[in-house]
């Protein structure tokens, strides 16, 4: 499968917003990942959908939106209306994940399901069928600019078994902390999708950034 990368808009200049994704997105990237916290489900708060609709605006980038916050059956709606592409809700907030993934296809929208560091791989195991991407979390969600927990690369691959082994080609994305360093092996572990926050937007040059983790990401290739 090839690899798609998603600049996290978490770690650009919100005051100029609009230009960071241009610049972006002129430089390769795929999707434009839009870190939703609500203060509770994580300790910060970040965005709503009103980005997302003003994202939808400036971008021709599908807009891949993580939703870290809790009861996100509430909120899905107005995501997808916004213009989100993927909406992504956390295993650990979702008791009836079934539902809610059907729901969100429903609305004409991708479906992800995210685990965070400490949530089994087998938290997905029932509803394989009904997501498009597992998000893996390789920080504590909350905050960008976090390091990357060794311990998910193995973690991806047990991902990539579990939905191998039930017929299913969804895309799994990592994020938290990757970088050039590691997204080589990442993607060797059978990630699809690169999530990178302060490793693009927080580089003096994020386009030439975007480019350089695109070469790492296919270095191993
Ligand atoms: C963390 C967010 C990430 C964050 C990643 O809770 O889900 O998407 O933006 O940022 P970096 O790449 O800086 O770790
Ligand atoms: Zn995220």
């Amino acid at each position: 499968m090839t690899v798609r990368l998603a600049p996290s808009i978490l770690a650009a200049d919100f005051a100029r917003l609009g230009e960071q994704v241009a610049t972006v997105e002129q430089a390769g990237a795929d999707l434009i990942h839009v870190d939703v916290m609500d203060g509770h489900f994580v300790p910060n708060i970040t965005m709503g959908p009103l980005v997302v609709k003003a994202l939808k605006r400036v971008t021709k980038l599908p807009l891949d939106v993580h939703l870290m916050i809790s009861d996100p059956d509430r909120y899905v709606e107005a995501f997808v209306s916004a213009g989100a592409s993927c909406v992504t809700v956390h295993a650990e907030t979702s008791p009836h994940l079934h539902r809610t993934l059907t729901r969100i296809r429903e609305l004409g929208a991708k479906a992800g399901v995210a685990i965070n560091p400490s949530t089994p791989v087998s938290a997905i195991a029932e509803v394989t069928a009904y997501l498009d991407q597992v998000l893996v979390m390789s920080v504590n969600p909350g905050f960008g600019g976090q390091s990357y927990i060794p311990e998910s690369g193995a973690k991806i691959s047990r991902v990539r078994a579990l939905l191998n082994a039930a017929g299913s080609h969804a895309d799994i994305e990592v994020d938290g902390g990757v970088d050039h360093t590691n997204a080589a092996a990442l993607v060797a572990a059978g990630a699809t999708i690169l999530v990178a926050g302060v490793a693009i937007f927080g580089a003096p040059d994020p386009a030439a950034a975007t480019r350089a983790l695109r070469q790492a990401a296919t270095s191993g290739k």
